[in-house]
């Protein structure tokens, strides 16, 4: 996870996080550990498939204790039961998430795009961050990161041409609370508070 946007999470009290395209959540487990906050994942994969890994290990972890995450053993590592547990995960996997906003009205305090917006057509990425800026609360903010020019991995899944610039424009529709300036060979990434 980025750790401009771990910082800000530690410094809100109890906020409601929606992480959309989610892929594997176990950031949010580790980061459970040091603040409380609410989470919703919501990924098109199965929950399977999200957490298979080369090894195994990490999959088995994630079936057989499910509800148990303190992780890698650390040292005042809090566990939650099942109870506790899907009070502050929940998860809706097999599910797009422009499904997923047209089905829901709830507000966040910080809503997480990261590296999902290129995999959709340029409309449908601009259509889709402005129904999340319509989701946050008053002081909530947004991150989004994109893959830069040239980046191979999800060609597949894409619809059309790629070019990152046209996302770049998505952090003119915010108030600014951090980027990286990075050239457009590098990873782009704002957080942003709705004006
Ligand atoms: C590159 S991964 C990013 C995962 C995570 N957000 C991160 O930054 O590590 C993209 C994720 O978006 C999911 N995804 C792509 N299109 C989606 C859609 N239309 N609805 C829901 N999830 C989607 C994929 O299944 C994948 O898990």
């Amino acid at each position: 996870m980025n750790t401009e946007l771990e910082h800000r999470i530690q410094q809100l009290s109890s906020p409601k996080i929606l992480d959309l395209g989610c892929g594997d959540p176990f950031t949010f487990f580790n980061l459970f550990q040091l603040c409380n906050f609410t989470y919703t994942g919501v990924d098109k994969r199965a929950e399977h498939v999200i957490c298979r890994k080369p090894n195994g290990k990490v999959a088995n972890y994630w079936i057989r204790n499910k509800y148990q995450i303190g992780i890698n053993g650390a040292e005042n590592s809090r566990y939650l039961d099942a109870d506790e547990f899907s009070k502050f995960f929940r998860f809706h996997f097999e599910t797009d998430i422009l499904n997923y906003l047209s089905l829901t009205s709830d507000k966040h305090d910080v809503i997480i795009l990261s590296n999902i917006l290129h995999f959709f057509p340029k409309e449908i990425a601009k259509q889709t961050y402005k129904h999340c800026l319509s989701r946050l609360t008053d002081d909530g903010v947004i991150y989004v990161s994109v893959f830069p020019d040239g980046y191979l991995y999800g060609i597949p899944d894409m619809a059309e041409p790629y070019n990152p610039r046209d996302l770049h424009e998505l952090k003119l529709e915010v108030h600014v609370l951090w980027a990286n300036e990075a050239s457009i060979d590098e990873m782009y990434q704002f957080i942003g508070r709705a004006t």
